[in-house]
């Protein structure tokens, strides 16, 4: 539990309709903040919000938005506005990947990645920044990946989309440095959720490398990173590890290890 008074706090979190999003609102709703939920399916949404706020007893609003169209995040901002809502704290959560070749791959899809794992970040971010800037609380928690530490041969945009998430992330850390507002870049490893179903991944030599940890404790260790304002949070020992060594390995042999597990079984 956090010491701080959080009454009357409002944290946006996108993709809250499944996966590590419900899991991240939740900490938020447990700590005592209101929640406002986003993602396209409004019936998941509302699901997840009158749950957290009879749980908690917290506000929580459903918004359902496509994050993903061009001017998304502020059409999302633009019905928070109208609802009488402000936002302290984005989360942003939402993002799809996908795995396979770039020959062949479907235009729509790649870019689709840049549009909500990067564009509609961006856009949430710098709507809100100011006034949290201004507040001198509040901030940003963003979800990228193990993914952004390495290039991701037969994923590339994904993988790209993802070190597009950290270095955004760690540049504004450090901008926001000794403002009271705090940002964090939440790296999950493979954990459990609709992620792979969509990505394809689940017939990668990735996917039998391991155990997937829970979006429960992913979304907590992502949750307290944040309030510590920790600057970058990889989940797991295991996931921690694999980070660090990237940098140590040659840089041609890291690719071709990367493609090898990223490759079909
Ligand atoms: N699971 C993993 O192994 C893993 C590992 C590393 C990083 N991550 C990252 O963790 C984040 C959450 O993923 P997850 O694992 O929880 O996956 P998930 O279960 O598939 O959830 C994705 C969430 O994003 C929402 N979303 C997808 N497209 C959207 C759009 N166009 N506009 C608005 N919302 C959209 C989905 O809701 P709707 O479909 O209702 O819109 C859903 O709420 C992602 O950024 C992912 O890249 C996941």
């Amino acid at each position: 539990m956090n010491a701080q008074p959080l009454k009357g706090q409002t944290a946006l979190v996108t993709g809250a309709s499944a996966g590590i999003g419900v899991d991240l609102a939740e900490c938020f709703a447990s700590d005592g903040y209101d929640v406002i939920l986003a993602a396209r399916t409004e019936s998941a949404l509302r699901a997840v919000a009158d749950r957290l706020a009879k749980t908690y007893a917290i506000k929580a609003t459903p918004i359902a938005a496509d994050l993903g169209v061009i001017g998304g995040g502020q059409r999302l901002a633009d019905a928070i506005t109208k609802a009488g809502l402000s936002v302290d704290v984005v989360v942003n959560n939402a993002g799809y990947g996908v795995a396979g070749a770039f020959d062949g791959s479907d235009a729509a899809g790649q870019l689709g990645m840049i549009d909500l794992n990067d564009r509609a970040l961006v856009e949430l971010t710098h709507i809100y920044w100011p006034t949290m800037l201004a507040n001198k609380r509040g901030g940003v928690l963003n979800v990228a990946s193990t993914a952004a530490f390495q290039p991701g041969p037969l994923m590339a945009v994904y993988y790209a989309s993802k070190a597009f998430v950290l270095s955004f992330s760690e540049a504004l850390w450090e901008e926001a440095r000794d403002t009271g507002v705090k940002v964090s870049c939440l790296c999950p490893g493979p954990t459990v959720s609709k992620f792979r179903e969509r990505a394809g991944t689940n017939k990668t030599r990735l996917s039998r490398t391991g155990e997937q940890m829970t979006s429960m404790s992913v979304a907590r260790m992502g949750y307290d990173a944040w309030q510590d304002n920790k600057r970058v949070e990889v989940t797991g020992l295991r996931n921690r590890l694999t980070a660090s060594l990237v940098s140590f390995l040659p840089r041609t042999m890291l690719l071709r290890l990367v493609r090898q597990l990223q490759s079909p079984i």
